[in-house]
C-alpha cells in the first residue's frame, strides 16, 4: 500500500468497526509492533539521509491521525455499548412490587394505648410493677389480710407461700404510695395479670388490666365519676353514660361497680345489655383508709379513688368479640381486622 493511502484505508476501516473487538483489530493492524505503520518505519533503512527525515515525519503525522481516530471511534463505541447495556436492563416501573406483610397492633395494646393517651392527656403518669408479685403488696397491703374471706374472689398461683404471679394490677397502688411516701398521686397502671380459672370463652388464666389510683386534697366520688365518665366516651362512643351501683372491694371504701350505657340499643335493651340498657365494665371505689394508712399516708389529710379496668372486656365488648381466646391465638385471620381500626 502507498504511504500516501494509509490514512484514508485506516480510516474507513475505523469508521466501519460496529464493536470494541473489531476496532482493536483494526489498531492492531495499523498500530501494532507488526503493525503497517511499522512497516513502513523500517523501510527507512532503504532511502538516502535526505529522504528519511522528511519520510519520518510523514509516517508521524500519519500515526498520529490513525490514533487519534481510534480514539474517537473507541469513545463512540464504549457509548454504545453502554446505552445497550441500558436498554437491555430498562425496568418496568408499572411492574407490581413485592409485597410485604404488615403486621397489626395487637386489639388489646390497642385498648391499653387509648386509655393511656386519655390518661396521659389528664396528667397521669404510667406506672409499672411485677407479674411476680409479693402476697404483701397483692394482698396484704391492699388490706386483705392472710384469713381474708375475700382471698378466694381471686384463686391464685403461688410460687411459695409469699410470692405468687399477681391476679390484679391493684399491688401497683400499692408500690405507687411506697414509693411517693405521702405525696399526691394521679397514676394509671396497665399490665398482665394471672388467675387460676379454667379457660373458656369469657375466662382466661393470664389477662390484662389498666389500675388507676388518684390520691389529693378533696379528691371525693365526684371525681372518679367524672374520670370514668371520660373513659367510657373515648371507648365505646361521646353519647356513652355511666352510672355507679354498690359494691365491694376491701381496697376500697365505698367501692362501686360502674355500668356504661348499652352501646347498641342506646339504652332501649338487646341482648348485649340483656335488656337492662346498661353493661358493667368496672370495679372502683374511694381508697379505704386502712390502705392508705398502711402505706403511709394519712386519712385526714389525703384520700382519693382507684378503679381496675379490664382490657379484655373493654375490648371484646367495643368490638363484639364473644370468645377471649381470640385474643391469644394469635390467628392473623383475627388479628388483620383490627388493622388501623384506631
Ligand atoms: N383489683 C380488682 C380486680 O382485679 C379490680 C379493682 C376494683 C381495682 C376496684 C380497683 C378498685 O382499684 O378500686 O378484681
Amino acid at each position: 500500500m502507498e504511504l500516501e493511502n494509509v490514512e484514508k484505508v485506516a480510516t474507513e476501516e475505523i469508521e466501519a468497526c460496529e464493536d470494541l473487538d473489531q476496532l482493536n483489530e483494526t489498531r492492531v493492524k495499523y498500530l501494532g509492533k507488526k503493525g503497517l505503520i511499522q512497516g513502513f518505519m523500517s523501510k527507512m533503512r532503504d532511502l538516502t539521509n535526505e529522504e528519511r527525515p522528511k519520510f519520518g515525519a510523514l509516517v508521524n503525522k500519519i500515526k498520529s491521525a490513525v490514533e487519534e481516530k481510534i480514539r474517537i471511534a473507541q469513545e463512540k463505541l464504549e457509548e454504545k455499548k453502554i446505552n445497550k447495556k441500558l436498554e437491555s436492563e430498562a425496568i418496568d416501573v408499572t411492574l407490581p412490587g413485592y409485597k410485604f406483610n404488615t403486621g397489626v397492633i395487637h386489639p388489646l395494646m390497642q385498648t391499653i394505648e387509648e386509655i393511656e393517651d386519655l390518661f396521659i392527656g389528664m396528667g397521669y403518669e404510667i406506672a409499672e410493677g411485677p407479674e411476680v408479685e409479693e402476697d404483701l403488696y397483692n394482698f396484704e397491703l391492699l388490706n386483705l389480710p392472710k384469713d381474708h374471706p375475700a382471698r378466694d374472689m381471686q384463686d391464685t398461683f403461688y410460687i411459695n407461700p409469699n410470692t405468687l404471679l399477681r391476679t390484679h394490677t391493684s399491688p401497683v397502688q400499692a408500690r405507687t404510695m411506697q414509693a411517693k411516701k405521702g405525696e399526691p398521686i394521679k397514676v394509671i397502671c396497665p399490665g398482665k395479670v394471672y388467675r387460676r380459672d379454667d379457660d373458656d370463652a369469657t375466662h382466661s388464666h393470664q389477662f390484662m388490666q389498666v389500675e388507676g389510683l388518684v390520691l389529693g386534697k378533696d379528691i371525693s366520688l365526684a371525681d372518679l365519676k367524672g374520670t370514668l365518665h371520660e373513659v367510657a366516651k373515648k371507648i365505646f362512643g361521646d353519647e356513652r353514660t355511666i352510672r355507679l351501683r354498690p359494691s365491694f372491694f376491701p381496697f376500697t371504701e365505698p367501692s362501686v361497680e360502674v355500668d356504661v350505657s348499652c352501646f347498641k340499643c342506646n339504652g332501649k335493651g338487646c341482648p348485649i345489655c340483656k335488656n337492662s340498657g346498661w353493661i358493667e365494665v368496672l370495679g372502683a371505689g374511694m381508697v379505704n383508709n386502712n390502705v392508705l394508712k398502711m402505706n403511709g399516708y394519712n386519712p385526714d389529710e389525703i384520700q382519693g379513688f382507684a378503679f381496675g379496668i379490664g382490657v379484655e372486656r373493654f375490648t371484646m365488648l367495643k368490638y363484639g368479640i364473644e370468645d377471649i381466646r381470640n385474643f391469644y391465638m394469635n390467628d392473623t385471620k383475627f388479628l388483620n381486622q383490627f388493622k388501623g381500626v384506631k
